[in-house]
C-alpha cells in the first residue's frame, strides 16, 4: 500500500498543524491563482452556494474560520452580514488585508457590511458562546490537526438556530469517477503547483490529507454527534466537493 504519510506538509502526528502553517506560508501569493486554474473557476460557485445556505443578512454575524485570503469572508459581508475570518496563517491573512483595503470603501457602500480579520487557531477561538448566526468553513476542516474539536469549537461560537456550513474536497461514492478524480489530484494537481508556486509537494497534499479526512459520512456523524439538526450533505460534481449543513 502506498505510504500516505510520504508528503513533506502531511504530519499525521504533533507537528501536523506546524506543517500546514509552512504549505500555506508558502503558497499565500500564488493560492488565489491556482485555485481558479485548478478547478476552473468552479470554487467561486461552490463558495457562493455556501454564502447562500449560511443564510445571514444585515444585522447578524458570521464567522468564516480558517478563511485564508478571505474569499467566503468577502461573500459573507457583501449579504449585509457583519463578517469575521479567521486563520492561523499571517501570509494568507496578509493577502486577506490587502483585499479588505482595496475593498472595503466599495464594501461599506455598497453592502453595508463589515470585514474583519482575526490571526488565530480554530480550534481555540476567541470568541464566547452562542456569538454567531452562522460559522462557515472553506477548505480548511480537512487541514485541521483535530477536525472534531474545530467542529465542536463552530458548534460553541454559534447561537442554537445558528448554522454550520462546511464545504471542502470530497469522496465520491462512485467508484469510477472516485478513481478519475483522485487520479486527477495526484498527476495533475501537482503539476499545477510545481508551474505556479515552485512546490508540487504542497498541492500533492490535498490527496493526500483527503485520503485521511472523514469527508461526507464521517462530517455528518461528527455533526449527529453534537447534537445537530437538520444535518444535510450536498454533493458538487458527483461527490468530488461537498457541502454539509446543519443547525444548531
Ligand atoms: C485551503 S485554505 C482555505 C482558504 C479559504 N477558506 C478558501 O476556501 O479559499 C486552508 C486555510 O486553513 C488555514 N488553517 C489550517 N489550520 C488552521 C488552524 N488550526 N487554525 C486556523 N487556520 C488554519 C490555513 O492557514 C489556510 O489558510
Amino acid at each position: 500500500m502506498r505510504d500516505v504519510h510520504s508528503n513533506s506538509y502531511f504530519d499525521p502526528g504533533d507537528r501536523r498543524a506546524e506543517r500546514v502553517g509552512d504549505l500555506f506560508a508558502g503558497v499565500a501569493g500564488r493560492y488565489d491563482f491556482i485555485n481558479d486554474i485548478q478547478s476552473l473557476g468552479l470554487h467561486r460557485f461552490w463558495k457562493r452556494r455556501l454564502v447562500r445556505l449560511a443564510r445571514v443578512g444585515r444585522g447578524q454575524r458570521a464567522l468564516d474560520l480558517c478563511c485564508g485570503t478571505g474569499d467566503v469572508t468577502f461573500a459573507l459581508a457583501r449579504t449585509g452580514a457583519e463578517a469575521i475570518g479567521i486563520d492561523f496563517s499571517g501570509a494568507m491573512l496578509a493577502v486577506a488585508e490587502r483585499r479588505a483595503a482595496r475593498l472595503e470603501d466599495r464594501a461599506r457602500r455598497e453592502w453595508g457590511g463589515r470585514v474583519q480579520f482575526i490571526e488565530c487557531d480554530a480550534l481555540q477561538l476567541p470568541f464566547s458562546e452562542s456569538e454567531f448566526d452562522a460559522v462557515t468553513i472553506s477548505y480548511g476542516l480537512r487541514n485541521l490537526a483535530d477536525a472534531r474539536r474545530g467542529l465542536a469549537e463552530m458548534w460553541r461560537v454559534a447561537r442554537p438556530g445558528g448554522r454550520l456550513v462546511i464545504l471542502d474536497f470530497g469522496k465520491p461514492a462512485n467508484r469510477w469517477w472516485r478513481t478519475v478524480y483522485y487520479a486527477y489530484l495526484r498527476r495533475l494537481v501537482p503539476v499545477f503547483g510545481r508551474l505556479v508556486c515552485g512546490d508540487a509537494a504542497a498541492y500533492a497534499y490535498i490527496l493526500e490529507s483527503l485520503e485521511r479526512y472523514a469527508a461526507q459520512e464521517g462530517v455528518s456523524a461528527m455533526l449527529r454527534e453534537l447534537g445537530a439538526l437538520d444535518v444535510r450533505v450536498i454533493n458538487l460534481i458527483g461527490g468530488a466537493m461537498s457541502i454539509h449543513c446543519a443547525v444548531r
